[in-house]
């Protein structure tokens, strides 16, 4: 049997774990890997390369992915999916290690009747079906970092500091390492932001003799209802390029409060560098049971995390709506806020 794997969409902490795990678990049995370059444009342009125990030696703890990845979608141009079809034939079955968009494109290639598993990945812990993502907690945790070092500085000046983390469509960032760093305020794309609410929650800390304060705004946070970008291009998903929203907070701040404030934008620092060891198990976990997923022939689903056991579920569920924030879990963090 000859197991493809490809890498899709933005890195994160973790695909090396994973892809580590694939071949390790396969080669138990035998099994060929071939690594597919650059996600699905490495199945268009018939690009791979085999993976042996040499080829994942020493990669679990490299960030990144030794594969490559890209934002190609094959099914924006029939003639890159008509030669993806036609290069999927060299392979029996297909491990896909991605997001939404890099999931959807599975979906719908299992449909067509191509044998693929899904295994969820991305920074955001946005996929539904499986209770975490890979990738995520090392994000967190660069953040919460970020967020404890910005404490001192900004006690030091007697300023605010907003802090920008990714997050393009929910705030599980912004929220965990927001809570974990204790953040006075933390803005979510799920929750519209009323800056009247943001400068008057600032002045009672002032009030309160706090002469600084530290908010945490992801990339996604709607300012009067709109998202904040960097550019309006769309990328092959459909996707703008989200940015600005930090500065832009920032000067309504400082105006409404007199206060001077500093942004700091996390960007993909928060994706870069080797993953924490709850992201190196995770996709080690992952990877052996997509390979046992391909041994039993169940194609069309997703490895998932749920209440610790590494279960599957159909690609579909991860696709089919995002997992936001809940209503219940940013009240819960208000406690802290102020
Ligand atoms: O989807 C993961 C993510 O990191 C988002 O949080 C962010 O908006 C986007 O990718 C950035 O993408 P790119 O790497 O293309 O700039």
């Amino acid at each position: 049997m000859k197991i493809g794997i490809l890498t899709g969409g933005g890195d994160c902490p973790g695909l090396n774990p994973v892809i580590r795990a694939v071949v390790r678990t396969a080669l138990l049995n035998h099994e060929e890997v071939v690594g597919i370059r650059n996600g699905w444009k490495g199945l268009v342009e018939n690009e791979t390369l085999p993976l042996d125990a040499k080829a994942v030696s020493g990669i679990l703890h490299r960030g990144g992915t030794i594969l490559g990845t890209s934002r190609t979608n094959p099914y924006k141009e029939p003639a890159a999916l008509e030669k993806l079809k036609k290069n999927f034939k060299n392979i029996d079955s297909l491990i896909a290690v991605g997001g939404e968009d890099t999931l959807g494109v599975a979906a719908k290639l299992f449909k067509e009747g191509f044998k693929v598993v899904g295994v969820p990945k991305t920074i955001d812990n946005d996929l539904s079906g499986t209770d975490f993502t890979f990738g995520f907690d090392t994000a967190v945790n660069i953040a919460m970092d970020a967020v404890d070092r910005l404490h001192s500085t900004a006690e030091s000046h007697r300023r605010i500091m907003v802090v920008e983390v990714m997050g393009r469509h929910a705030g599980w960032i912004a929220l965990h390492s927001g809570i974990a760093g204790g953040a006075d305020l933390i803005l979510i794309p799920e929750v519209p932001i009323k800056i009247d609410e943001v400068t008057e929650s600032i002045k009672k800390r002032i009030a309160r003799g706090k002469n600084f304060s530290i908010i945490v705004v992801a990339e996604g946070a709607k300012f009067d209802g709109n998202e904040v970008t960097l550019e309006k291009k769309l990328d092959a998903f459909g996707h703008v390029r989200l940015g600005g929203i930090g500065e832009l907070l920032a000067r309504r701040i400082e105006e409404a409060t007199g206060f001077e404030t500093r942004v700091t934008v996390l960007g993909h620092v928060q994706r870069g560098g080797s993953a924490t060891a709850f992201d190196r198990v995770l996709g080690s976990r992952f990877g052996q049971k997509a390979v046992e997923l391909v041994r039993k022939g169940q194609f069309g689903q997703m490895v998932a995390l749920k209440a610790n056991e590494i279960v599957s579920v159909p690609i579909e569920t991860a696709v089919g709506k995002l997992k936001t924030v809940d209503k219940a879990f940013y009240e819960m963090a208000r406690t802290f806020f102020g």
